[in-house]
């Protein structure tokens, strides 16, 4: 059934149920109160009940629900329970819902917006990629006009956050860590952010706008940042490049190619001068240009842009943003082949590792190896059995060709 919002009155200032109050709910209060204040106000917010201290915060979904100041919902919450059972909550009470949630929307997006058309209400996500970044707006733009070839980035500001810092002062992982954490631009677990699982999200989110297919997780080989000490930065350095953590979907011959690994890029790449918690979100188009999005990739206030951009879009009564009878496909990476920088202890005896190396360097009990060009997954993989034994740091070399 085709999504029906006409249940929305453009010309009156729309109330908001705003479910949670944390980095991003408040920058969206903030926000509303200095751009769009004529448009939207929130009505209500649903805090756990410790919390619910204020005459507009309620403790239970239902009191938010049955408030008639309440045109649409936005869950701004995280994690999986309970987002998912009130978002479904407020679609069956036919209002329409802005969500930030990558997790949520990867995992029951389809379930969501079925649920969503069969209301006859949208489902919108723009915040879930990209920060305050309109990636996934241009993307479902651009599409229209042209076949997408690839798209990518570095679609994480924590990590990004961390790696620059690191690079600029030196400083220990753990202490670029926690100034991510206090500057708010940390996932509530970190976790999803140094393990590149936030960035998987983001690029399968981004894959099924713009190729109207999702991509199988297990299939997409994804390391993030966690397995990085300063002196391997160092090394980065004095070697000439900058370290990202970048994600990729393209289309090739033999389907779709998708991964998520940190890359070192030379001083002229574009991800080398992404600075702080910044993003770039990038695709090409069926010239083969590549156009790129660069901007916050994280916090409060960027995020609550993007969440504004689809209040808008429900105001003027666009749909909801997930493809009609898209279909889900394995991952093929037999073509995304590049060498890699690999960290190892000079304990670590691996014969297939030492077959690999085209240059090594010896720093105390460290051995770096740049390897010859290699099929993304295979070294994922041999990298998990290495680290049964060490933890052992990798990184692609980006070249040209790889884009
Ligand atoms: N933790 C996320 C990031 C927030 O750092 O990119 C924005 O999605």
């Amino acid at each position: 059934m085709k999504t029906d919002v006409s249940k929305i009155e453009t010309n009156k200032r729309l109330g908001i149920g705003l479910l949670g109050y944390g980095t991003v709910g408040k920058g969206l209060e903030t926000l509303l109160e200095a751009t769009a204040s004529d448009a939207f106000f929130i009505a209500k917010i649903l805090r756990r009940a410790t919390k619910a201290n204020r005459h507009d915060m309620v403790e239970d979904i239902e009191s938010l629900l049955q408030d008639p100041n309440v045109d649409i919902v936005v869950e701004v919450l995280g994690g999986i329970e309970p987002a998912r059972t009130y978002i479904l909550a407020a679609l069956n009470a036919k209002k329409a819902v802005v969500t930030a949630n990558k997790a949520l929307i990867n995992r029951h997006g389809d379930e969501l917006d079925a649920c969503a058309k069969a209301n006859g209400v949208a489902l919108r996500f723009s915040a879930a990629v990209g920060g305050g970044i309109p990636y996934l707006a241009t993307l479902l733009e651009v599409k229209r006009h042209t076949q997408i070839q690839a798209i990518g980035g570095i679609l994480n500001g924590t990590s990004n956050f961390m790696l620059d810092k690191m690079e600029r002062e030196q400083c220990a992982f753990e202490e670029a860590l926690r100034a991510a954490q206090q500057l708010g631009y940390a996932e509530a677990d970190p976790s999803a952010d140094i393990l590149g699982t936030d960035s998987l999200n983001k690029i399968r989110l981004s894959g099924v706008v713009a190729f109207d297919r999702w991509i199988e997780f297990e299939s997409i080989p994804c390391e993030g940042i966690a397995y990085l000490q300063a002196e391997d930065i160092q090394f980065i350095q004095n070697l000439g490049y900058h370290i990202r953590l970048f994600a990729t979907m393209c289309r090739s011959e033999d389907g779709i190619q998708a991964y998520v690994e940190p890359q070192l890029f030379n001083v002229e790449d574009a991800e080398a001068s992404i600075l702080a918690n910044h993003n770039i979100a990038w695709f090409v188009d069926s010239m083969n240009e590549r156009q790129a999005l660069i901007g916050q990739g994280a916090g409060g206030l960027p995020t609550a842009g993007n969440i504004l951009r689809d209040l808008m879009q429900i105001k003027e009564k666009t749909g909801g943003m997930l493809p009609e009878g898209h279909t889900k496909l394995v991952a093929n990476n037999t073509k995304a082949i590049h060498p890699y920088l690999i960290r190892s202890s000079k304990t670590l005896k691996s014969g297939y590792l030492e077959a690999l190396s085209e240059v090594k360097w010896i720093q105390g009990n460290r051995i770096y190896r740049i390897t010859k060009a290699m099929d993304v997954s295979r070294i994922h993989a041999l990298v998990q059995t290495l680290r049964a034994t060490e933890p052992i740091f990798f990184a692609g070399i980006q070249t040209k060709e790889t884009l």
